[in-house]
């Protein structure tokens, strides 16, 4: 049997934890502390849901989803964290019929979220070496709607000639984008920057108060994971910190 090119994420318990890996479904066996598994068996069965390893550990075998591709990709830099990509598909309203204009790439995470549930992202990176990365990493997650081009989105803008519904920023100099972003957003179409510094965030809102939008806003996103233990039922000890702020501006 051929290769398929999917990949599955192996799950198994292990003295009491979690331990999971994304595998490639192919000939080639796979290898981790719990030996070696012969993965070739799902290429005769898609639908079988456990494999074992020759050491006798079973794992479960799932189809991975954007969380996994998130924990598990190469990064190249900081990669945007799930709460902060949960508030811009939620305030920017991203859906399937969305053409997304974003950068810079980094090694893709917010691709790949946009990827599932866009009809189609162009991501740039200025960065050669970080497009390989990301094209790599958008490549095991299946995605064939998420386009990684290397540049500077700034000097790009003008000779683009389509239009989209979503533009996301997440690189240093956003600022400088703003005006370009505006000319290639469609009529109620959202411009989204995420900007580490409140400093920036101000330079990023000044751009746009110079532009017909209608509505501008910024946020800041806490996300606080509960712990749950033999001892009570509290806020985790270990939090995210700070991430960013992130500015939506309406067309
Ligand atoms: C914080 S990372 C982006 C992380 C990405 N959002 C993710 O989820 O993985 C910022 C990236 O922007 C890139 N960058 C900076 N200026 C750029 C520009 N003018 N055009 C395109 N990419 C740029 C950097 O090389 C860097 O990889």
């Amino acid at each position: 049997m051929m290769d398929d090119n999917r990949l599955v994420l192996l799950r198994t318990r292990h003295k009491g934890k979690t331990k999971e890996f994304l595998a490639p479904v192919s000939n080639a066996p796979h290898h981790s502390e719990f030996g070696v598994t012969d993965l070739s068996v799902l290429l005769e069965d898609e639908n079988l849901d456990a494999v074992t390893s020759h050491m006798g550990q079973e794992f479960s075998v799932v189809s991975p989803r954007s969380p996994d591709f998130f924990r598990h990709s190469k990064r190249t830099g900081a990669p945007m964290i799930p709460k902060d990509i949960g508030l811009i598909m939620a305030h920017a309203g991203v859906c399937s019929s969305d053409n997304v204009l974003e950068a810079g790439t980094g090694s893709g995470s917010l691709a790949i979220y946009l990827g599932f549930v866009a009809k189609r992202v162009l991501s740039y990176e200025v960065r050669e070496e970080f497009t390989k990365v990301a094209r790599n990493n958008i490549e095991k997650a299946g995605l064939s709607n998420v386009e990684v081009r290397c540049g500077d989105l700034v000097e790009a803008l003008p000779s683009l000639s389509e239009e989209f519904d979503v533009i996301i920023l997440d690189m240093g100099g956003s600022e400088k984008a703003v005006s370009g972003c505006f000319e290639k957003l469609k009529k109620g179409g959202f411009l989204v920057t995420y900007s580490p510094f409140l400093e920036q965030a101000a330079q990023i809102r000044e751009e746009i108060d110079k532009l017909d939008f209608f509505d501008c806003r910024t946020y800041e996103c806490f996300e606080r994971e509960i712990s749950f233990s033999s001892r009570g039922t509290r806020p985790s000890t270990i939090p995210v910190g700070h991430t960013g702020y992130l500015t939506f501006a309406r067309k």
